[in-house]
């Protein structure tokens, strides 16, 4: 029985052969970028993906950067691949979306985040998607409602804070950004019963979308499947309510996502439950680790930390004298040290490492061929971290954003910064995520004293994250 299997299998490699073997004839030769593939299946992803601080870019991409130049083939995620520490393929990259390059995050992650995920999704249903994200996060909505909610939510976190008592930074900055999030979403305050079993069932969707994707029972990436099943049924709930509510024509609820979008699109429920969970992912996720990486970096640099709070002790100053309370977008613009600690934290921390590209069509770029179908990783951190695109990379140096940028290198610093990504895909909620960080800069560096309470680091796991959540002490600061 296995005996005829095998010989009918000879049997047809035989037959097969020369065919494949014309094919390759005819094939042109490619100039393929150098480097290895590795193993079959597992090709290099274990080394790729190895852990290492997030102010580095990992052995890997060093030695393989060293070795092979700034653009290298490899096989990742189960795919042969091209990666790009070029600043200049990766910007080629991302202005060639849905032309040449296409989003192709692996299955696991749309297995998680949803296949109509904003992540995952390409063509026609991401660009309406994008236009519910980048309407919801309107200039004018910024300014307004959410300059007072980012505000407010600051405030409640910061207050609650004891003095001299040790605490997970992180935590609390996921606590912000998270209560940020939902109730500008969902209209959810924070510590409700709702918002807290929602941030429980968060939390374990978390670690799946963090761990393995192995769909065994027992394993975070099942349970984060079910959790997954959890926050839908929940949102749900949320879009019934809120439907009969607009039929019976209440308009209080109008100014939260969930309602604009029952309103102004024709999304199938599913869709509108796996946008809303890609926001919550893509917009609390990141904004919590950038102003974890900023209390991180700030404390190694008390000239920073004195300018930002003479900076924000002169608005204060001024908005005392005016009889103003809450800060608006003005205050908000005066911040101009803040900005450029904002990017130096986004430039050396790199929140995003890298994104999951694919070639659609054969490609050349300087002088290289690249496959269609071969996956394309632009590594944001490696141009990030370049001496050739900035000097000194290492160094947490806020100053050389002075002049936007001219210190930073022969071609100018904002010309090699993307820490928010590029083309159709720039991140949504780029003006959201700094305007988050400044203004809980600005309460806690009028309020408080910080410091490192245990050593702790950030690393790359792939995502970014600090093993013991950050640690600190503060002392609140007697009034200016
Ligand atoms: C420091 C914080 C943040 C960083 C570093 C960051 C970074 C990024 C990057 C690199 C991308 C591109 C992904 C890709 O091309 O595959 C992206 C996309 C996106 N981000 Fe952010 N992000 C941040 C905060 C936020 C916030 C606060 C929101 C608010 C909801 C948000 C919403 C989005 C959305 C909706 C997309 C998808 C855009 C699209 O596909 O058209 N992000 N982000
Ligand atoms: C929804 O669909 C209708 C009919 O197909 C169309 O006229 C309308 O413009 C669509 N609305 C949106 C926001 O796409
Ligand atoms: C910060 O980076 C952005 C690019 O994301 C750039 O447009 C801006 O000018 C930079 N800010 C400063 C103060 O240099
Ligand atoms: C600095 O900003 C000005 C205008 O704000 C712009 O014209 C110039 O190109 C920028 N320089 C660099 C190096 O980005």
């Amino acid at each position: 029985m296995s005996d005829s299997y095998l010989n009918l299998w000879l049997l047809s490699l035989i037959l097969a052969l020369p065919i494949i073997l014309l094919f390759r004839r005819k094939q042109p030769k490619l100039n393929l970028p150098p480097g290895q593939m590795g193993w079959p299946l597992v090709g290099q992803t274990i080394g790729y993906l190895r852990p290492h601080p997030a102010t580095t870019i990992g052995e890997f991409m060093e030695q393989h950067i060293a070795r092979y130049g700034k653009i290298f083939k490899s096989s990742l995620f189960g795919e042969p691949a091209i990666v790009s520490a070029d600043a200049e393929l990766n910007k080629f990259i991302f202005n060639n979306e849905g032309k040449l390059f296409e989003c192709s995050y692996p299955k696991s992650i749309g297995g998680i985040l949803g296949k109509w995920s904003m992540l995952v999704v390409v063509g026609d249903m991401h660009r309406d998607m994008r236009a519910i994200a980048l309407n919801f996060m309107s200039n004018a909505m910024l300014r307004t409602t959410m300059l007072k909610d980012v505000e407010r939510h600051a405030l409640l976190v910061l207050n609650s804070w004891k003095q001299d008592f040790k605490f997970s930074a992180q935590e609390e900055a996921k606590k912000f950004t998270f209560n940020l999030m939902v109730k500008n979403i969902l209209s959810l305050e924070p510590e409700t019963p709702e918002a807290e079993a929602l941030k429980k069932a968060y939390a374990t969707f978390m670690k799946g979308v963090v761990s393995a994707p192995l769909n065994l029972p027992g394993t975070a990436y099942r349970k984060a499947l079910q959790s997954r099943f959890t926050i839908l049924k929940f949102i749900e709930r949320k879009m019934e309510e809120r439907n009969q509510n607009i039929k019976g024509g209440d308009k209080g609820l109008d100014d939260d996502l969930l309602s604009w979008v029952l309103k102004n699109s024709n999304l199938t429920s599913e869709q509108v439950l796996d946008l809303i969970l890609s926001l919550l992912f893509a917009g609390h996720e990141t904004s919590s680790v950038a102003i974890s990486l900023a209390l991180y970096f700030l404390p190694a640099c008390p000239r920073a930390v004195q300018q930002l709070r003479e900076e924000h002790r002169e608005i204060a100053r001024a908005k005392r004298e005016a009889g103003d309370v809450e800060l608006t977008w003005d205050d908000y613009r005066r911040m101009e040290f803040t900005h450029w600690v904002v990017n130096e934290t986004l430039r050396l921390g790199n929140v995003v490492r890298f994104l999951h590209r694919k070639a659609i069509k054969d490609i050349r770029y300087k002088g290289y061929d690249i496959p269609r179908g071969w996956k394309v990783l632009p590594v944001l951190a490696a141009v990030h971290l370049d001496p050739s695109n900035f000097d000194h990379p290492q160094l947490f140096d806020p100053w050389r954003w002075q002049n936007n940028g001219s210190r930073g290198g022969s071609t100018g610093t904002s010309n090699n910064f993307m820490p928010f990504g590029g083309g159709g895909r720039y991140c949504a909620g780029s003006e959201l995520a700094k305007l988050e960080i400044a203004i809980f800069i600005h309460h806690l560096i009028l309020n408080c004293e910080w410091q490192l309470a245990e050593q702790d680091q950030a690393f790359v796991y792939p995502f970014v994250d600090f093993p013991k959540g950050l640690p600190i002490t503060v002392q609140r600061l007697s009034l200016i």
